[in-house]
C-alpha cells in the first residue's frame, strides 16, 4: 500500500487539529529531556516548528532528519507557548523514523545570532534552513512572480536573450569567456540585455520583458554583486510616460504581494532639483534637513572660505547639544576624505552663532544666515563652500550621516528622478555619457549638442530617468535614440568614430536602418527591491548563493585555477601575477 510521506507541515498545526493522526517530516531543531524516557523534540520544516513528545529518543540529535507519526493533542494551558504559532498543541509521537543522520552543525540554526558570514556562506545549505533566510528566499520568489504577472497583464512578452555575446556598453568591466572553437576570441557575458531588447523592438515584439541575469565585473558593495537580476523591459511607440506607468504598476504589484500594502504615489523630481535639495540623485525623502542655498548671501563676503562658486548649508534640529565636539572633528575629517576642503559648523545660541569661524562673519551675514536656515536656538548648522557639484555632494552625504532613518523605519518613498544630464563629466573636450550612448537627448536641448560645446555640454539634459526608494537606486532607463542621424551625432560627440561605431554596434545601427520604432525602456534590480522590501541592508541576504565582498564563493571555492589541459584546449596561457 502506498502511503504519502507526510500529512501536514510542522508549522501549520493548531488546536483545531487535536486528535488528528499526523505524519510530519523535518529536522530536529532542539531536544529537551523530560524525565528519564521522554524527550521534547522541536521538529522543524520550512513552515515552522512543532513540539513532539517522543519516548526513547536517545538516538535523535540536532539536525537529524526524521519522520514522526503521532496524534495531535492540546497542551495543558500552563505549558502552552504563546511565542510559537503551534504553541497550543504538541504531537504525541507513536513512531519515529530516522531518514538521515546528521553531524553537529558548525553554527546554531535556530536564531540569527552573529554567525561569521564566511562560515554561513561556506555552509549556505545550512544557513538557508534558518527562518530568516527561508523568509527572504520565499519573499524573493513572490517578488519575481508578482513582477511577471504584472508585466504580462500589461502585454509584455517574456523573451530570453543570450548569455554569450559581444560586449554591452553599461560602463562596468565585462566578464569574458574564451572560445574553444575560435582560439584567441572571447565572448562577453551580458552586463544587461540592452542591445538585444532594442533589437526586439526593431523585431516588432512591441513590449519585451525578462527577469534577466546580468554580469558585471565591478567592486562589490552592499547593493552590488557580480551577477544580479534585473526586471528588464522595453516598449515600442512609447516614451517616458508609458514606461513610468508600466514600471510603477509592476513595482506596486510586487510591493503589495510582499507587504499587503499597495503603494499609490510615484512622484517625480527633476535631477537638478534632487541635487539642489538633497545633494543626491537618489534622495532619501523620508526626512527633511534639505540643503539651503546660501551663495547669494555670501556673494561679497570677506570670509575667504565662503568665497566659492556655491555655498550651501543644512540644519540639524536640536543638534547643538547632541553632537559632540569629537563627532564634529570626525565629520570634518569625513568631509575631507570625501573630497572636500573642510566643514564649517555653527551651534545656534540665543545671542550668537557659536563657531570657530563666527568672528569672520559680519552681523548682517550672521543674521541673514539665521533667517535663510530658519535656525532656532539649539540647532546645529553645517556649511560647505566649493564647486556646486562638490558642495551638494558633500552636504548630501552629511545629511545622510546626520538624519537617515534605518531601512525599516518610515514610509516607502518611491520617486522617479527625471531629466538626468546626458553627460556625466568631461574627459578633456570629450563628454562621458551618464547612462549609455543610446539615450535620447531632451528635445529642448538638441541644439546644444555641439562637438565644440565644451563644458556647456554638461548642461544637456537627457530623456533618462531612475526609480529610487528611500535612498536606494532601484533602476534606470531612458527613451532611446531610434534616429540614425542623432545616434551618429552622439557617437561623434563621444569620440566614437564611424569605424569604431561600426565595429562595436554595427549590427544595431544596421538594424535601425530597416525601420526602428521609437522606443523606451527600463531595468531595475530585483535583488535590491527584494532587499528593501524585507528590510535587509545587503543584497547578499536575499540571494541564495551570493559571492563574498572579495568576489569569492566559500562554498564551491570559485574562482579556481583551470586545468592545464583545459587551458591548452582554449589556447590560453596564464601569466604570473603582475607585480
Ligand atoms: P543600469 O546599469 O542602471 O541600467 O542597471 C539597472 C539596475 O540594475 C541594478 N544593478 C545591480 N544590482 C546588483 N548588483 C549590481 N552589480 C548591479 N548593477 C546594476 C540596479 C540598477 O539600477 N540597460 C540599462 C537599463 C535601461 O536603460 O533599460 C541598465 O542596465 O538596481
Ligand atoms: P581654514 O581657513 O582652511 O583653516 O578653514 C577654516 C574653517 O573652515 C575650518 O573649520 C575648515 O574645516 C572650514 N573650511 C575650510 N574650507 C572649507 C570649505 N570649502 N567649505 C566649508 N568649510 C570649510
Amino acid at each position: 500500500m502506498s502511503q504519502k510521506m507526510r500529512s501536514d507541515y510542522c508549522g501549520t498545526l493548531r488546536a483545531a487539529d487535536a486528535d488528528r493522526e499526523v505524519s510530519l517530516c523535518g529536522w530536529v531543531a532542539r531536544r529537551r529531556e523530560h524525565g528519564e524516557h521522554l524527550a521534547f523534540i522541536d521538529l522543524r520544516d520550512h513552515t515552522g516548528i512543532v513540539q513532539c513528545v517522543v519516548e526513547g529518543a536517545a538516538d535523535l540529535r540536532s539536525e537529524y532528519v526524521v519522520r514522526i507519526t503521532g496524534k495531535v493533542r492540546v497542551r495543558p494551558a500552563d505549558t502552552a507557548n504563546a511565542d510559537l504559532p503551534t504553541g497550543e498543541i504538541e504531537v504525541g509521537a507513536e513512531n519515529v523514523e530516522i531518514l538521515s543522520a546528521a553531524e553537529p552543525p558548525p553554527f546554531p540554526l535556530d536564531e540569527r545570532t552573529d554567525v561569521d558570514e564566511t562560515l554561513r556562506l561556506r555552509h549556505r545549505y545550512l544557513d538557508l534552513r534558518r527562518a530568516p533566510m527561508q523568509h527572504n528566499m520565499r519573499t524573493r520568489a513572490k517578488v519575481n512572480s508578482a513582477l511577471r504577472q504584472a508585466m504580462e497583464e500589461q502585454g509584455f512578452v517574456e523573451i530570453e536573450t543570450p548569455m554569450l555575446i559581444a560586449s554591452t556598453p553599461e560602463g562596468a568591466r565585462d566578464f569574458v569567456v574564451p572560445s574553444r572553437l575560435h582560439p584567441g576570441n572571447f565572448y562577453a557575458l551580458p552586463q544587461s540585455p540592452q542591445i538585444f531588447k532594442q533589437l526586439c523592438m526593431v523585431g516588432g515584439l512591441d513590449r519585451y520583458y525578462q527577469i534577466a541575469r546580468c554580469l558585471r565585473d565591478e567592486d562589490l558593495r552592499a547593493d552590488r554583486q557580480f551577477e544580479f537580476l534585473q526586471l528588464d523591459a522595453e516598449m515600442s511607440f512609447a516614451g517616458q510616460e508609458e514606461v513610468f506607468e508600466c514600471i510603477s504598476h509592476a513595482v506596486a504589484a510586487a510591493t503589495e504581494a510582499v507587504t499587503g500594502e499597495r503603494p499609490t504615489e510615484f512622484p517625480r523630481m527633476p535631477w537638478r532639483e534632487a541635487m539642489e535639495r538633497f545633494g543626491s540623485d537618489k534622495p532619501d525623502t523620508r526626512f527633511g534637513m534639505e540643503l539651503v542655498e546660501l551663495t547669494p548671501l555670501f556673494s561679497a563676503t570677506e570670509f575667504k572660505v565662503f568665497q566659492a562658486p556655491s555655498v550651501k548649508g543644512i540644519r540639524i534640529p536640536g543638534g547643538a547639544a547632541d553632537v559632540t565636539r569629537k563627532r564634529l572633528d570626525e565629520l570634518t575629517e569625513d568631509v575631507k576624505r570625501w573630497g572636500g576642503k573642510g566643514l564649517v559648523w555653527m551651534r545656534v545660541e540665543e545671542d550668537e552663532l557659536n563657531s570657530p569661524v563666527a568672528k569672520f562673519l559680519t552681523d548682517d551675514e550672521a543674521a541673514g544666515l539665521r533667517t535663510a536656515m530658519e535656525a532656532e536656538v539649539g540647532d546645529l548648522l553645517f556649511i560647505v563652500a566649493d564647486e556646486w557639484k562638490t558642495t551638494v555632494h558633500l552636504l548630501g552625504l552629511l545629511r545622510l550621516a546626520m538624519g537617515r532613518p534605518s531601512l525599516s523605519e518610515g514610509p516607502r518613498n518611491f520617486l522617479w528622478i527625471t531629466e538626468f544630464p546626458l553627460f556625466e563629466e568631461m574627459d578633456g573636450d570629450r563628454p562621458i555619457p551618464m547612462h549609455h550612448p543610446f539615450t535620447m537627448p531632451h528635445v529642448d536641448d538638441l541644439e546644444l549638442l555641439d562637438p565644440a560645446g565644451g563644458e556647456a555640454l554638461l548642461d544637456v539634459r537627457s530623456q533618462s530617468y531612475d526609480l529610487v526608494m528611500n535612498g536606494w537606486e532601484l533602476g534606470s532607463g531612458s527613451v532611446r535614440i531610434h534616429r540614425p542621424d542623432i545616434q551618429s551625432q552622439i557617437f561623434t560627440l563621444l569620440g566614437i568614430g564611424p569605424e569604431e561605431a561600426e565595429a562595436k554596434f554595427g549590427f544595431l545601427l544596421d538594424a535601425f536602418r530597416y525601420g526602428a520604432p521609437p522606443h523606451a525602456g527600463f531595468a531595475f534590480g530585483t535583488d535590491r527591491l527584494t532587499a528593501l522590501l524585507v528590510g535587509e541592508e545587503n543584497i547578499r541576504e536575499v540571494i541564495a548563493f551570493p559571492k563574498t565582498q572579495s568576489g569569492a564563493d566559500p562554498l564551491t571555492k570559485a574562482p579556481s585555477p583551470l586545468d592545464p589541459v583545459h587551458l591548452n584546449e582554449l589556447g590560453l596561457r596564464v601569466l604570473p601575477p603582475a607585480t
